[in-house]
């Protein structure tokens, strides 16, 4: 017999309950806290910072220093973290506590960029149980009342998966989340996410929620991973990029009161230039700076316009402004009363790529535990600088 799997109302993370099971995945030069406050003011839910690299918050590097830092209007607060070093992860944990600067900590098993994964970091970590488990265990613990929370892919390649055992080993330590991007490292962001491992993790891991992420679209979609896998809520990366209003799709599809009800917002394009608008000037807030504002905009234009009447002459001059009045100038030229184009404006954004052998440390398949000695050396090699 099965049994109809109804959209959560809430989400709790260990004490803290989200208004809706809809988190922001972080993204490395995207989720800064101009953006996340732009999508927390259409919707619901958790918002995570972009990656923060442990070692360089615990030398309080200005940048990353710059990094953690909320907007007062970001409650809870969410920071995820990098590292490969146990004893440098929960040294940042216990700062990020003891200063009060972070009602929430996820981290980092996931990404399957090469100058991490040649490092041990990332999707490839959790290959080491040891090591994944000693990191995991320290940062539940230091994390205390904050609860931790892990985000990883389902393994290096398909012949090397680790997100069943990670998860458990996740659970045992202390781990308040476990959220899953259903695909390799290896697959980088290609093909299809693998939505059946979401099920199969949710099987594995009983105690905590579960969250699904990859290929979420639209509020549909987010609808049906709930309804297909069982998941407890899900993690949505590209597909708000230029679209933050999709957090407000998704909190009245998933339901502040547990309905799955409500319509997708009416994304004409004189509203979608008011989100690209309120998005630059949160950016030259952000920056303290007009200039790297505008700058830092400019890779957003196409994601915002995808499928819009707008010239491309228009584009390319949106893609090289350098202040706010420029960006004023331009919107008011365009067709504000376009209608939303449907189709064109949907379907897959940011990365795609193409699968290929991720970069390891030598020998770093051979087995499964690292040993002491290794994870000194390894620790030695932690990336310094964040956002990247
Ligand atoms: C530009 C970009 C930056 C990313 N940076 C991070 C990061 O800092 N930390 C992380 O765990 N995942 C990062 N990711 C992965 C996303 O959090 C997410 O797992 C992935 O995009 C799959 O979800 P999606 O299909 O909803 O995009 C990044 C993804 C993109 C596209």
């Amino acid at each position: 017999m099965s049994l109809a799997v109804a959209p959560a109302p809430t989400l709790r993370i260990g004490p803290l309950t989200l208004d809706a099971p809809v988190v922001l995945a972080p993204m490395a030069g995207i989720t800064n806290t101009a953006f996340r406050r732009l999508c927390r003011e259409y919707g619901a839910g958790l918002y995570v910072s972009e990656m923060i690299t442990s070692r360089a918050l615990v030398e309080r590097n200005a940048t990353t220093m710059r990094l953690i830092t909320h907007h007062e209007s970001e409650v809870p607060r969410s920071i995820q973290l990098y590292g490969v070093d146990p004893a440098t992860v929960e040294a940042a944990v216990r700062l990020l506590v003891e200063e009060d600067r972070a009602d929430h900590i996820d981290l980092n098993f996931g990404c399957p960029v090469p100058k991490v994964t040649r490092k041990g970091g990332g999707a490839a970590l959790p290959w080491k149980r040891d090591l994944f488990r000693d990191i995991v265990t320290r940062a539940a613990r230091a994390g205390g009342a904050i609860p931790v929370t892990v985000k990883m892919r389902k393994g290096i390649d398909d012949d090397h998966l680790t997100y069943l055992e990670a998860g458990r080993i996740a659970e045992d330590a202390g781990i308040a989340a476990v959220a899953l991007h259903a695909r390799t490292a290896s697959q980088f962001y290609s093909g299809t996410a693998d939505w059946a491992a979401i099920t199969a993790l949710k099987e594995a891991v009983t105690s905590i929620p579960v969250l699904g992420n990859g290929d979420i679209w639209s509020a549909d979609d987010a609808v049906r991973m709930m309804a297909e896998t069982g998941c407890d809520g899900v993690v949505v990366g590209r597909g708000c990029l230029g679209r933050p209003w999709l957090f407000g799709d998704l909190a009245r599809a998933l339901g502040r009161d547990g309905s799955a009800a409500g319509e997708p917002v009416d994304a004409t394009l004189a509203f979608v230039a008011r989100a690209f608008r309120r998005h630059a000037e949160l950016l030259v807030e952000f920056f303290d700076d007009e200039g790297r504002g505008c700058r830092d905009i400019r890779k957003h234009v196409a994601w915002y316009f995808k499928g819009y009447p707008v010239g491309g002459d228009t584009r390319a001059r949106l893609a090289t402004v350098s202040t706010l009045a420029e960006i004023d100038a331009l919107l008011e030229t365009l067709d504000l009363d376009a209608p939303y184009p449907g189709a064109a404006a949907e379907g897959q954004r940011g990365r795609a790529g193409t699968p290929k052998r991720p970069a390891l440390p030598d020998g770093w398949l051979d087995s499964r535990d690292i040993g002491a000695e290794a994870s000194s050396r390894l620790a030695e090699a932690e990336l310094d600088h964040s956002g990247g």
